[in-house]
């Protein structure tokens, strides 16, 4: 399932191996409803699954745009818009800008970025090369990577937000050894969003912060839902709990994403995947039954057993 130079012809095939739920190929090409949820304290919606982008972004040297490019497609007719980015260097990101630039795309995805630098003017720098080579004079979403140099970048990002650069700002983290950080972070300065890493293997954000941000009203993004692919390797060769097809779940990748989805603190959850049949499969995870709490507990015992 994981061959790294799909091709159109691939991906149908690969579609058909997968036999998702009952869906035909024509079907997978076709716009569909994804469910969507409203960002807190707006009109606006988004669909529940969208997409990470730091490995088929920096793949794109080696590469080409293709395969992002149709990851990306396969995100939008399967009804999602929301892509996480990374700014790591400018030849990719300036490949990976006339990608969501072409004109199927433009207007249907939701680009979130991040600050990653130190000190005012770097911040400053990161967010124009960012405008630059997305072609983009507005981001939906600029967040601090890790909570990097939080409080100067913090003053960047709400200067930007008040002059209509980006519509919403944020931080991110994808570590409990974060957390503390974050929450003093969201008291006091109520982000529009935050990332955070949450998946069926690391459920630490249950505990408090996810509850928090849904105290708060705070819109809630989530990293890791596979910690990077370290899921798959710890499940090996086991097969997916028959069980699960009663939610409509038929792989590992979505049995994760189906315990995530249902917390009510969740906006969107981002799977990151240079393959569009994984995309597709991901795509799925938000469409039929979400398992209730019952089956979310038996789920929990399925993977603490691994
Ligand atoms: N501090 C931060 O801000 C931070 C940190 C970490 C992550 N993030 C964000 O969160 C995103 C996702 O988190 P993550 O990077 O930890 O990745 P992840 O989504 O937890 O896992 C990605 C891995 O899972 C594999 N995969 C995806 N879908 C699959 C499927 N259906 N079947 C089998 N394998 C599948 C991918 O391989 P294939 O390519 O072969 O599908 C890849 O190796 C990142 O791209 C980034 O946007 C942010």
């Amino acid at each position: 399932m994981s061959g790294n130079n799909t091709t159109r012809r691939d991906f149908l095939a690969l579609m058909s191996a997968l036999g998702l739920t009952g869906v035909g190929q024509s079907e997978l090409f076709a716009q569909d409803q994804m469910p969507s949820r409203q960002i807190p304290g707006t009109n606006e919606w988004l669909p529940i699954i969208g997409l990470g982008s730091s490995k088929p972004v920096s793949q794109i040297a080696e590469r080409g745009t293709e395969h992002i490019a149709e990851v990306l497609r396969a995100l939008v007719a399967n009804g999602g818009s929301v892509v996480d980015t990374w700014p790591r260097n400018p030849a990719n990101d300036a490949s990976f800008g006339r990608v969501i630039s072409e004109p199927d795309l433009r207007e249907s995805l939701f680009v979130a970025s991040k600050i990653d630098k130190v000190g005012r003017d770097a911040g400053i720098q990161q967010f124009r090369e960012t405008q630059r080579l997305y072609q983009r004079e507005t981001l939906d979403l600029v967040q601090i990577f890790s909570l990097t140099d939080l409080d100067t970048q913090w003053r960047n990002l709400k200067d930007w937000k008040a002059s209509g650069k980006t519509r919403y700002i944020g931080a991110t983290v994808a570590n409990a050894s974060l957390y503390e950080q974050l929450e003093s972070f969201l008291r006091r300065d109520r982000p529009d969003f935050v990332q955070i890493n949450y998946s069926i293997t690391e459920r630490g954000a249950e505990e408090r912060m996810l509850p928090m941000c849904q105290d708060l009203g705070v819109a809630v993004i989530i990293n890791r839902p596979f910690m990077n692919g370290a899921y798959f390797r710890q499940l090996g060769q086991r097969p997916v709990p028959e069980w699960a097809a009663e939610f409509d779940c038929d792989s590992w990748a979505q049995f994760s994403l189906k315990y995530i989805l249902p917390h009510p603190a969740i906006t969107c959850v981002l799977t990151e995947t240079s393959n569009p049949a994984h995309m597709v499969e991901n795509a799925r995870a938000a469409f039929g039954r979400m398992p209730d709490d019952a089956e979310r507990n038996r789920m929990k015992a399925v993977i603490d057993k691994v």
